[in-house]
């Protein structure tokens, strides 16, 4: 995968959205948002070529946390924040292959995929 911008960086795009206050299945309500904390303080730490975004909602709320690598990388799904040496250190070897099977959108949700 290539980056975008020619500069060897990725975007590390993470959903951190809560539908309907929470009424709703939603990535900030299975754990997004700590796992996005954890992330990006371990992205700084390791000094990796990934610029973290924050997003709101990328069609997978009842699935989620949804992160995607872009451009064009796969969706990386479910993760926790208990997950993240294991994402840091697939991210660290540039194994992002890895990093999806590791963390797959499952077969039901693939005709979603955009
Ligand atoms: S709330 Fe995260 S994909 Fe919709």
């Amino acid at each position: 995968m290539n980056d975008s911008d020619g500069t060897g960086r990725h975007k590390l795009n993470i959903c951190v959205n809560f539908r309907a206050g929470n009424m709703l299945p939603s990535c900030g309500a299975r754990g997004s948002r700590e796992l996005a904390d954890a992330l990006e303080a371990g992205i700084a730490e390791r000094g990796l070529p990934y610029d973290f975004n924050r997003l709101h909602c990328m069609g997978k709320c009842h699935i989620g946390p949804t992160m995607r690598i872009s451009p064009g990388g796969s969706f990386i799904m479910g993760a926790q924040e208990s997950d993240v040496p294991r994402i840091l250190d697939l991210l660290q070897a540039e194994d992002l292959d890895g990093l999806a099977i590791a963390y797959p959108l499952p077969e039901q949700d693939r005709n979603l995929d955009d």
